[in-house]
């Protein structure tokens, strides 16, 4: 049986990312998680809803020595490396902190891989490395110039980077393959959710949201008393800015499908895709849609554009059609909000 190793496996991603693969595989998975955003209660339920799949390794990835005995203990098969700091405007005010809890812990686990001769790497990217691309009438591709705008993207693309090039250094003596996946925006809870009951269930949590929907339906849900649209002027049709907003599980299926992508590719070394829909919804098309869903009505503020953030992101997600088996299952605007909605619902 197969072992692989999640780093960030308490968090959102990592999460759901790791229920999908505990339900749709055999595989037994070792959680990395230092519990600074992750959360505790994400791995209890997934550890009671499959019993004897999962250990959590409460490990901060700087700390070498105690990454370095976890390898030596155990032979993982792949690594799945989501631990990162992802805010794009703490970023702009923490720089440092970014480039070396995203760039410099990425490359001390993956010359850990290298040395103990992981045969998978799936990494956790962003369509932050992007930048604010222009005048693309097919989205985003692959293959768009890298000019991100905000530590955050640059913390990530560096990453991307130094793993590519970390490869073929060392002409990939190992053979090992790397996948990485540049994530659009991801909003909506786990669709396995049903008649949540307290510490039963998968969905965003959060200790200081900033991300848009997730902020819009705490207003709903009575948790924060108003919100704010960051910048009305942008270049777009309402003058906020637009973003492709996928579904959580969607996402955490990504991830599955790339896995599989690697096993079966022989010559080739790394692959890069994108994860989206292809389509753009704006902030205040959210925002409407998120009054119209829950029926609930809340104060919002229009304030000056936030530090760091792009226009617009859409991304072209023929790639990963193309060559792996991914199939999105939830891709509305409306079940993103329905499934977010009844989380944040249970959460109050
Ligand atoms: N926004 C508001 N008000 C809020 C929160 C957000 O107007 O209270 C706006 C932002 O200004 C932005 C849009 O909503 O225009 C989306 O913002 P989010 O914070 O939800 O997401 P970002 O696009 O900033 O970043 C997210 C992830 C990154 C990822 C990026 C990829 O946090 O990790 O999507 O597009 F890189």
């Amino acid at each position: 049986m197969e072992t692989i190793l999640i780093t960030g496996g308490c968090g959102y991603i990592g999460s759901h990312t790791a229920l999908h693969f505990l339900k749709y595989t055999d595989k037994k998975i070792i959680i990395i998680d230092n519990l600074s955003s992750g959360f505790l209660e994400n791995f209890n339920y997934l550890d009671k809803k499959y019993p004897n799949r999962l250990i959590l390794e409460k490990i901060d990835l700087s700390d070498l020595v105690a990454l370095e005995a976890l390898f030596k203990k155990q032979k993982f098969d792949a690594l799945l490396h989501f631990a990162a700091a992802l805010s794009v405007e703490e970023s702009m005010h923490m720089p440092l902190w970014y480039y070396q809890n995203n760039t410099i812990n990425t490359t001390n686990i993956f010359k850990l891989c290298l040395k103990y001769g992981v045969e998978k790497f799936i990494f956790s990217s962003t369509a932050a490395v992007y930048g604010e691309p222009k005048n693309l009438d097919n989205g985003i591709t692959e293959d768009t110039n890298l000019m991100p705008i905000n530590p955050y993207g640059a913390s990530k693309m560096m990453s991307e980077r130094i793993l590519i090039d970390g490869l073929m250094d060392i002409q990939n003596k190992i053979g090992l393959k790397l996948g990485i996946l540049r994530y659009f925006n991801v909003a909506g809870a786990s669709m396995d959710n049903q008649n949540l009951t307290k510490n039963d269930g998968l969905g965003q949590r959060s200790k200081n949201a900033t991300h848009l929907i997730k902020v819009a339906l705490e207003c709903a849900t009575k948790k924060r008393e108003k919100m704010a649209i960051f910048g009305t002027n942008y270049p777009t049709k309402d003058g906020t800015c637009i973003r492709d907003y996928i579904h959580i599980d969607d996402l955490a299926s990504a991830h599955l499908c790339v896995y599989d992508y690697l096993d079966s590719i022989e010559n080739r070394e790394f692959e890069i895709f994108n994860v989206g829909y292809g389509c753009g919804h704006s902030v205040k098309e959210v925002i409407e849609n998120i009054k119209l869903i829950t029926k609930k009505d809340f104060c919002v503020e229009l304030k000056p554009p936030r530090l760091g953030d792009p226009a617009k992101l859409i991304g072209n997600v023929e790639k990963i059609f193309k060559k792996t088996k991914w199939k999105p299952k939830f891709n509305d605007l409306e079940t993103i909000i329905k499934s977010a909605y009844e989380w944040e619902c249970y959460l109050s």
